[in-house]
């Protein structure tokens, strides 16, 4: 309840678009006494709102906060499933496990777990994902798709894409995918995506889709490992980016190519990861658990399976790998 009357207040200033509204009207729109209204403002306050009030004029906001929230998230959010039921933590240890532990709850599809850290972020193949507190996006999507388990990589495949075009339409930036989920800036990783299953032999419960994205990173949130490799959209764009609205591009560009997928199947996904891949038709090195091959990389299977000739001319199909191009 608490958390509607704040999401309608936002809702009232953010089409006031910075004029003065009085305490009167506030409360005559929220249905409530104007104690009521002052002592919701002072909850904004404390989310970090500017607010300014003046005598006889009323309240207008002056600046948001560099916070995620899930009002921020979900004020003015056009997609029908993705994001409409959000669990927000300031600090978790990695949206993943609590994404897993909703999912085994019964949450719905679209359901999303976002962070403001994670602790003990998870990253492929056992890796920590780096996530500081305020910078980045730390999301985690529920989905429950009607497929068998073995299309599932195809979904990490459709996210990818999600992001790249979310990215470019919160910033501009024109990112590369890198087989099979890393994106990337001028070279440098900007994105990763962990898809994980709950799923019986035939049949899958949830799958359950991690993202995390370096966002208002600068030099020195990245450890000394991490410098030469990674990057965030800020360094690459050269201002700050609003967190909030690259989160709701991102689920309206997954939610639209998700009906497609569901609707049609992988055939144009597929067509779009491929115009966004840079690793395609280059000879590549993938190191996999068992050791590297060298070849060219031919495309993907329709499975989102990597296709690999090697120096020898063996076809080789790749499920899970590191690349280097
Ligand atoms: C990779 O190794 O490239 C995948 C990184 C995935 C990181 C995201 S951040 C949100 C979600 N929670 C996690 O613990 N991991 C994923």
């Amino acid at each position: 309840m608490q958390s509607e009357i704040r999401k309608t207040l936002l809702e009232v200033f953010s089409n006031a678009n910075g004029e003065y509204i009085s305490g009167q009207k506030l409360s005559e729109r929220l249905g409530c006494s104007r104690t009521a209204v002052w002592k919701h403002i002072e909850g904004l306050r404390n989310e970090g709102y500017e607010l300014e009030a003046v005598r006889k004029l009323g309240y207008r906001i002056i600046s948001k906060p560099d916070k995620i929230s899930s009002n921020e998230i979900q004020l003015g959010l056009k997609t029908s499933s993705l994001g409409r039921n959000i669990h927000f933590e300031e600090t978790v240890t990695s949206t993943q496990k609590i994404a897993h532990h909703l999912a085994y709850e019964g949450a719905p599809e679209g359901t999303i777990v976002v962070a403001e850290e994670q602790t003990a972020g998870r990253g492929r193949l056992d890796r920590v994902w780096h996530s500081p507190k305020h910078t980045g996006v730390w999301m985690s999507i529920i989905l429950r798709p009607n497929i068998p388990p073995y299309q599932a990589p195809q979904l990490t495949l459709l996210a990818a894409v999600g992001v790249v075009q979310g990215i470019q339409e919160a910033t501009g930036l024109e990112a590369d995918i890198k087989w099979p989920n890393d994106i990337l800036l001028n070279n440098k990783k900007v994105v990763g995506i962990l898809t994980e299953l709950q799923a019986e032999a035939d049949r899958i419960n949830s799958v359950i889709i991690g993202i995390g994205i370096n966002v208002n990173h600068t030099e020195s949130h990245f450890p000394d490992f991490l410098k030469n490799i990674a990057t965030s959209l800020a360094i690459q764009k050269g201002e700050g980016i609003d967190r909030a609205r690259l989160i709701q591009c991102i689920l309206v560009k997954i939610e639209k190519l998700y009906g497609e997928y569901l609707q049609h199947g992988f055939k144009i996904i597929k067509l779009l990861w491929e115009s966004y891949a840079i690793s395609i038709g280059q000879n590549i090195i993938a190191r996999t658990l068992t050791g590297a091959i060298e070849g060219k990389a031919l495309g993907i299977t329709d499975e989102g399976v990597l296709q690999l000739k090697s120096l020898d001319g063996t076809i080789h199909h790749i499920h899970s790998a590191d690349i280097e191009l």
